[in-house]
């Protein structure tokens, strides 16, 4: 069985973006040590064209080999002219809207999306599923997170998009591992509890 991990940046009181989508105030963290860190062991949530701009498109995936979004976060791709952010994975969008791809990587799911990762899930394979966002898929999917990647930055919003948008239930998760950086961010990682 494949893991899907919700791998996501945060603020310290649990925002992935403002209200209305913006996260560009994270950046300023993504420093030397940090973006080392990412390079080193995640280095496919690194988008194409920053792993280009980096000069590591070739360095191998180490943990997942597909990625699945909301249409909302798909488009901020799409603005930029990028019709397949990840390049270096299978790529699916959840979208009910969305008739067809705009890219032959890029797979659309619009009427089963649970279904379509609980046959992602259960497909061999040692490398796992990155859920990339937004606030809706992952609320919509968070009965299937099987693993938490939070990059919480040392910074509070007040308000914004919560990091599942989603009705209030509770679910469990057993600490793995913390990681700290110079800079004040954390990354956590979390396992489910069945
Ligand atoms: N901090 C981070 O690391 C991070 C990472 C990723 C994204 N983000 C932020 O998240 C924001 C977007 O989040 P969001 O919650 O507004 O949107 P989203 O989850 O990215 O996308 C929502 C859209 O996905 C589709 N969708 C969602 N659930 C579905 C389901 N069950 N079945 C079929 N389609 C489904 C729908 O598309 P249609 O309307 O086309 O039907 C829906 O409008 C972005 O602005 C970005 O800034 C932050």
């Amino acid at each position: 069985m494949r893991k899907l991990t919700y791998f996501i940046a945060c603020s310290i009181d649990g925002f992935i973006a403002d209200p209305k989508g913006d996260w560009q105030f994270f950046m300023p963290f993504v420093d030397e040590e940090y973006l080392d860190f990412l390079k080193a062991e995640y280095p496919e949530t690194l988008a194409t064209h920053g792993r280009q701009a980096l000069g590591i498109d070739e360095l191998a995936n180490r943990r997942f080999d597909t990625v699945i979004q909301g249409r909302v976060s798909y488009d901020l791709a799409l603005d930029m002219g990028v019709t397949s952010p990840y390049a270096h994975l299978r790529e699916y969008v959840a979208s009910r809207g969305l008739d067809e791809s705009p890219d032959p990587n890029v797979t659309v799911v619009g009427d089963d999306v649970l279904g379509k990762v609980r046959e992602l899930k259960a497909e061999d394979g040692e490398l796992g599923i990155y859920l990339c966002g937004g606030s809706q898929l992952a609320g919509a999917l968070i009965d299937e997170v099987d693993e938490l990647v939070i990059k919480t930055y040392p910074v509070v919003l007040g308000s914004g998009m919560p990091m599942f948008g989603s009705g209030f239930d509770v679910a469990e998760f057993a600490l793995d591992s913390v990681r700290s950086f110079e800079n004040g961010v954390l990354v956590r990682t979390y396992s489910r509890k069945r």
